[in-house]
């Protein structure tokens, strides 16, 4: 019997005065609250790829020398091609998982082969096509260098949607995942700009006040349509909830 693909998820009902409500306060707390962080006061694809690249497995205070001292010894895209691969994955020596530091090469001579303008690209499925570029790459790069209404889940962004929309969902089954990669494509706002703001929000949030340890509900700007909030206040215990403010890290804070 020939093998039928699973049914493709439904597609999330978010109420839309709620998923705005959502994204105007979120937006809100990070123009306050966000952390003044190197790859957020630019919009060179490269820089953004390279953080991006940085940020999948290590952690925000770690990357922020790194990246400087990366973009140093390679300021361009073009430089990172002109290397030998062994020269790129020195220069990623502490930063560990060198597999990033191969794709970001391999990459470099992709989009600067034959002589190639050497450009990243804008469109999110012509960025996944690219060496190591996964969906959420894709939807970064796409939306914090090019502005482009793009939606990225990560496993913050994951968790943040999940608590705040879809308790019932587990970020770990793909088919929930799915699911929340939909949701996030139905929050994205209508400019760029906007959208530029709430992915940062998103994983911001994720990154200081709905940790995965720990949810600060008392300092969660969305708390008020959050729906695992709301089952707390409704007498369940569905998180470890600390009502302490978040810290407010408004600098990078390298060690
Ligand atoms: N992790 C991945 N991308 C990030 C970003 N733009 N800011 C902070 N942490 C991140």
């Amino acid at each position: 019997m020939p093998r039928r693909a699973a049914p493709a998820p439904p597609p999330h009902d978010l109420d839309p005065a709620r998923a705005r409500a959502f994204g105007h306060r979120l937006r809100a707390w990070f123009r306050r609250h966000g952390r003044d962080l190197p790859w957020r006061r630019t919009r060179d694809p490269y820089r953004i790829l390279v953080s991006e690249l940085m940020l999948q497995q290590t952690q925000v205070v770690r990357v922020v020398d790194y990246y400087a001292r990366f973009l140093d010894r390679f300021p361009t895209l073009r430089h990172v091609a002109e290397a030998r691969p062994d020269e790129v994955t020195d220069a990623w020596a502490g930063l560990g998982y060198y597999a990033r530091a191969r794709n970001l090469h391999a990459l470099a001579r992709h989009v600067t082969a034959d002589g190639g303008p050497g450009a990243i690209p804008a469109d999110p499925a012509a960025l996944r096509a690219l060496p190591g570029v996964g969906a959420y790459t894709a939807g970064a790069v796409a939306s914090f260098a090019y502005e482009r209404r793009a939606a990225l889940v990560d496993t913050n962004v994951a968790r943040v949607l999940q608590r705040a929309f879809a308790p019932e969902l587990d970020p770990k089954r793909p088919r929930d995942l799915t699911r929340l990669w939909r949701m996030a494509e139905a929050l994205v706002p209508r400019t760029g700009a906007a959208a530029w703001t709430q992915n940062q929000a998103l994983m911001e949030l994720g990154a200081l006040v709905c940790t995965a340890r720990v949810a600060r509900c008392g300092a969660c700007p969305v708390r008020g349509v959050c729906a695992t909030y709301a089952r707390g206040a409704a007498g369940g215990a569905p998180l470890p909830v600390e009502r302490r403010a978040a810290p407010r890290a408004r600098a990078p804070r390298p060690r």
